[in-house]
């Protein structure tokens, strides 16, 4: 079956779906995205996934595409005529096309959007989370407001790619204090060698992950103590257990930090209980 991607207003096949030049997005990153998960053929936490775009676009006084009521029937619409049942839905905005000029263009330059899907093995990712998956560190590399979704991603690129290089999964970023920020991709958790719960607090350093806020419920409403700290390198060497949250991977278990097991070298039961029940915690639309 072929991709179908909606950009500007037209759902068009995939391999022919392009944007301007021009586009700020294409010469400036100068944009926002979102990421929510596919299940059963719904959209998981829609309404938070649309309120942290408005949020994103605020900060960056972007003006928004369309009203958040319109943009879910293109999101829905956009998994529906590409048969996605599980995978996820890629939304990202831009200022628009313009003249190259790093200062914002004229008020009334519309900007751009372009809705993807895709489908994501189910399997295949229920089988990593029961493998769990090895992480490498890096040093904080990124800029000061992380807590906008922008599509400037290049340090995470890069992070990301070392990562690889390196065997692991994913890349958690050091601030210069020794403490974790986040993944390239994802927040970052651990469970102490005390049995708490910690993650770093959604200061600007941080994304402040939809899915990180569902765990935060699951923890309280399964009676874990939790604790919203930032938590060193060491920490993490010495933790229980390790996970990531994102809207594409859930709760996933991380078994090895700098080739150092985690634990005891496995997926932990409080991530596992976290992944299993964290579908209950989530609004489907
Ligand atoms: N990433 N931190 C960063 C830097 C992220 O890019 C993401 C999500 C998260 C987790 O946020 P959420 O739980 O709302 O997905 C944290 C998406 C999935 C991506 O870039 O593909």
């Amino acid at each position: 079956m072929s991709r179908i991607a909606y950009v500007n207003g037209r759902y068009q096949p995939h391999r022919d779906a392009v944007v301007h030049v021009e586009d700020r997005g294409y010469q400036f990153s100068d944009g926002v995205y979102e990421v929510c998960e596919v299940r059963d053929g719904r959209l998981v936490d829609e309404r938070r996934h649309l309120a942290r775009l408005a949020r994103s676009l605020a900060e960056l006084r972007i003006t928004p595409p369309m009203a958040a009521p319109a943009l879910s029937i293109v999101l829905h619409e956009t998994v529906a005529r590409n048969r996605v049942r599980d995978g996820i839905v890629y939304v990202q905005v831009t200022r628009g096309v313009a003249r190259r000029d790093h200062a914002f263009p004229a008020p009334a330059t519309a900007p751009s959007l372009v809705v993807t899907a895709r489908s994501l093995d189910r399997s295949k990712r229920e089988e990593e989370a029961a493998r769990g998956v090895s992480v490498v560190t890096v040093p904080e590399s990124r800029w000061s407001r992380v807590d906008i979704k922008s599509i400037a991603l290049l340090p995470n690129v890069l992070a990301k790619q070392f990562a690889r290089e390196q065997g692991a999964r994913e890349a958690w970023y050091v601030d210069r204090d020794g403490f974790v920020t986040e993944g390239a991709s994802s927040n970052a958790w651990i469970v102490s060698d005390d049995g708490r719960l910690l993650t770093r607090p959604a200061d600007q350093r941080i994304l402040r992950g939809i899915s990180r806020a569902i765990v935060m419920e699951v923890a309280r409403a399964h009676g874990l103590v939790l604790e919203e700290r930032p938590f060193t390198v060491a920490e993490a060497y010495a933790a229980r257990e390790a996970f990531m949250t994102a809207a594409s991977q859930i709760v996933l278990p991380v078994v090895r930090l700098d080739g150092r097991p985690i634990g005891a070298g496995a997926p932990g039961p409080v991530a596992a209980a976290l992944r299993r029940e964290f579908h209950r915690h989530t609004e489907f639309s």
